[in-house]
C-alpha cells in the first residue's frame, strides 16, 4: 500500500470534502480519486462529516483518508478509531499533537507564525500545515519560514487555487497543498462529479508541471 508521503510526493494536492451528506461525500472523493487525487481530508463542519468519513475509509478502495478540522483530543480519538490516516487542525494544541505522535499518525496543525512553527517544532513534529495560506502571508511568509526551519515541511491551506498552486507547489518545503477549490458546493449539491473530477485533473496537470510528473 502506498503510504501518506509517497502519495503526496507524487500528488502533492489535499482536496477537502465538507459535506453533511456521507453518500455524496464518498461520491465526491471518488470523482477526486477518478482525477488522480486519491488524499482526502474529510472536514469536521457537519453532523454527518463523521460519519462520510467512516465511509470512505469502508468503500472508498484505495483513498487515504484523513480528518480536517479536528478541534478537541476528543475527536482526534474518534477520528483515529475511525481510521483517519491523517489528522488536521486550524491551530495547534499540544495534547494533539502528543497523542498523534504517540499514535505514529501524522499530524497538521494549523500553525502561521515562527513561535507557532517553533512549539510545533518543539513538540517533536516536523510537518504543520499553514494556514490560512493567504491571508498569513502566503509564498513570500513561507519561503521565510522555510530558511530558519530547514527541518519542516508545510502544507499551505486556506485561499489557495489553481492561479497560486504552482508559487506553493515551487517551494521545495510545501509537502502539499489542500483546499477546497476542488470541491465546490454548488457542483456537489447539483451531482456534478464530473465538474469536481476535471477540477482533480487540472490540479494534478498543475501540480506536475510545478513538480515534474508523478
Ligand atoms: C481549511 O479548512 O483549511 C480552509 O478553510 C480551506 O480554505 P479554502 O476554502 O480557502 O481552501
Amino acid at each position: 500500500m502506498t503510504s501518506l508521503s509517497e502519495r503526496l510526493a507524487a500528488r502533492p494536492v489535499v482536496p477537502l470534502v465538507n459535506d453533511n451528506d456521507p453518500e455524496r461525500a464518498l461520491a465526491t472523493a471518488q470523482a477526486l480519486e477518478a482525477g488522480g487525487l486519491g488524499v482526502i481530508e474529510v472536514v469536521l463542519r457537519s453532523e454527518g462529516a463523521l460519519e462520510g468519513m467512516k465511509t470512505m475509509v469502508a468503500r472508498g478502495q484505495g483513498m487515504i483518508v484523513g480528518a480536517g478540522t479536528v478541534l478537541t483530543l476528543d475527536q482526534a480519538k474518534q477520528v483515529r478509531d475511525a481510521g483517519a490516516e491523517f489528522i488536521v487542525s486550524p491551530g495547534l494544541v499540544d495534547e494533539i499533537a502528543e497523542f498523534c505522535l504517540s499514535e505514529a499518525v501524522p499530524f497538521f496543525p494549523g500553525t502561521m507564525t515562527a513561535g507557532e512553527v517553533q512549539r510545533a517544532y518543539a513538540l517533536g513534529l516536523r510537518e504543520v500545515k499553514f494556514f490560512p495560506a493567504s491571508l498569513a502571508g502566503g509564498v513570500p511568509m513561507l519561503k521565510a519560514l522555510g530558511s530558519v526551519f530547514r527541518e519542516m515541511r508545510f502544507m499551505p491551506t486556506g485561499g489557495v487555487s489553481p492561479a497560486n498552486l504552482p508559487d506553493f507547489l515551487a517551494l521545495d518545503h510545501v509537502l502539499a497543498c489542500g483546499g477546497s477549490w476542488l470541491t465546490p458546493k454548488d457542483a456537489v449539491s447539483a451531482g456534478d462529479f464530473a465538474a469536481v473530477t476535471k477540477l482533480a485533473r487540472d490540479a494534478v496537470t498543475i501540480a506536475s508541471s510545478a513538480r515534474g510528473p508523478a
